[in-house]
């Protein structure tokens, strides 16, 4: 008999409608693979099974959200879904003004037009791919501040998100505060591999940067699964609730912007907050242009209506458990299997380090691409490079050679079954049994923004 050593989790809530998928065959996926370029970004989603491309916009909203679309007023201007999203930002994240985009992007748009002049420097732990790319495209230059640990796969330090305060000393120093309009702070670092920020270094960065004046920006596009870690990890905060602590980290900051389509559980939506009036009253001037009036930016009311509804989901201590729990028992399936993966295991997924997975590839064989590729010939897994191919080029046109070359599981939320885990970490684990095989990638076409979305490539 199985002696009882610990008593499990399990997701709290049940399943009320399913989506069918089609099952393909290992032709059929070599077809698919060939036409899209060995991009995963280029398949056709009818010809994937289980999809890990992404977490963002993927979420299953639940039966009350699904409520909430039901209640969208879809007036031009001060749709009452406003006032609600508008409500929850105040309650559940403590920003003042908030102003509502498509997207994260979205939003990111408009905050480096107002924030960044030509020649300015923005610190921040780890780039993220468009956040960089608007500072850059405002005439501003990202600088990495993170601590070296996140730059190593294999380093267990739980808190890989923290700035390194020397670091940005350094730059400080260098290019004077004036020229750093904020320091940009993500909240589980997403490439890093989901890697959390401490309250410990949030605090001190606090301190730092009020000596100077100078903001900080959080991109709180997974801020819930960030005070999750904090919660299981930080001395001080095991007692304490996820809500609690959110509404901890976003208090250290500024301003925010945010991808709703991940933490806050709905297919498009997005904001930026700030707590400053000048900033506000110029982001209302902008976001008519860019994206829709200062009441809806681009979304309809009832998109609005299930962002309030899902930041209020988010916020609870059994969801975060679970879904970060079952990130973490896919992590560990693959670590029984000698799979090479980021630790500690992050929160929104698995990142397998493609560099050990495939030590026969150099980083110009695009090996997390090619790893991606053949896991979707294996299964029909859909995954995500997270390497030289989405680190793009520098301004004088190098490519970036990012430290970590890696391949993303992305789980979305509320969408897959422990069954799904399994499946995954078996296919993962067939084709790292067969990994000598894999050849690498030539890339044949590259576009000039954002080259991962649509960059094309031959087998060498
Ligand atoms: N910031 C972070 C940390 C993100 O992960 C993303 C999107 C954005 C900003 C941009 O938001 O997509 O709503 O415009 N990440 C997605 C991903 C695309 O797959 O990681 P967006």
């Amino acid at each position: 008999m199985k002696k009882l050593t610990k008593r499990s989790w399990a997701e709290p809530y049940k399943m009320k409608m399913v989506e069918l998928l089609k099952m393909t065959t290992r032709p059929q996926r070599v077809k698919a693979i060939k036409e899209a370029g060995f991009n995963t970004f280029l398949l056709k989603s009818d010809d994937v099974y289980i999809d890990l491309l992404t977490d963002s916009g993927t979420s299953a909203m639940s039966d009350r959200q699904w409520a909430g679309m039901m209640m969208g007023d879809e007036s031009y201007a001060g749709s009452r879904n406003f006032y609600h999203l508008e409500s929850a930002i105040q309650k559940y994240y403590g920003y003042k003004y908030i102003i509502p985009a498509h997207q994260g992007r979205g939003a990111e748009n408009i905050l480096s037009k107002i924030l960044i002049k030509k020649g300015d420097v923005i610190p921040g732990n780890m780039y993220f791919t468009t956040t960089r790319l608007h500072q850059e495209l405002a005439g501003g230059k990202f600088v990495d501040i993170i601590i070296d640990e996140a730059h190593d796969p294999n380093n267990e330090f739980p808190f890989k998100g923290n700035v390194d305060l020397e670091k940005l000393d350094k730059i400080v120093k260098k290019y004077g505060a004036k020229k750093i309009p904020y320091i940009s702070i993500a909240t589980n670092v997403n490439m890093a591999g989901g890697q959390p920020i401490s309250m410990k270094n949030l605090k001190d960065l606090r301190a730092y940067t009020k000596k100077l004046g100078i903001r900080i920006i959080h991109d709180m596009t997974r801020v819930a699964e960030n005070a999750y870690f904090i919660q299981q990890r930080e001395k001080g905060y095991q007692t304490k609730t996820i809500k609690e602590i959110v509404f901890e980290i976003c208090s250290y900051t500024d301003g925010a912007t945010m991808s709703a389509k991940k933490d806050a559980l709905v297919n498009i939506g997005g904001f930026m907050a700030t707590n400053e009036w000048d900033v506000y009253e110029e982001a209302r001037n902008l976001v008519v242009v860019y994206e829709g009036l200062h009441t809806y930016g681009g979304l309809a009311g009832r998109d609005m209506e299930a962002m309030a509804i899902g930041i209020e989901e988010s916020v609870n201590d059994h969801h975060q458990r679970a879904r970060v729990g079952q990130v973490e028992y896919l992590g560990h399936k693959m670590e029984e299997y000698g799979i090479p993966i980021v630790k500690p295991i992050g929160g929104h997924g698995i990142f397998v380090d493609a560099k050990a997975f495939l030590p026969h590839l150099t980083q110009d064989e695009f090996p997390a691409q090619a790893l991606a590729a053949e896991l979707f010939i294996d299964s029909g897994v859909r995954t995500m490079e997270r390497g030289i191919v989405s680190a793009g080029r520098k301004a004088n046109g190098e490519n970036y050679y990012p430290k970590l070359e890696l391949v993303r599981f992305t789980i979305p939320r509320r969408v897959y079954t422990q069954a799904h885990m399994d499946v995954i970490a078996e296919s993962t684990a067939a084709v790292y049994a067969r990994r000598d095989k894999i050849k690498g990638l030539k890339m044949i076409y590259e576009p000039k923004y954002l080259r991962f979305f649509q960059a094309r490539f031959g087998q060498l």
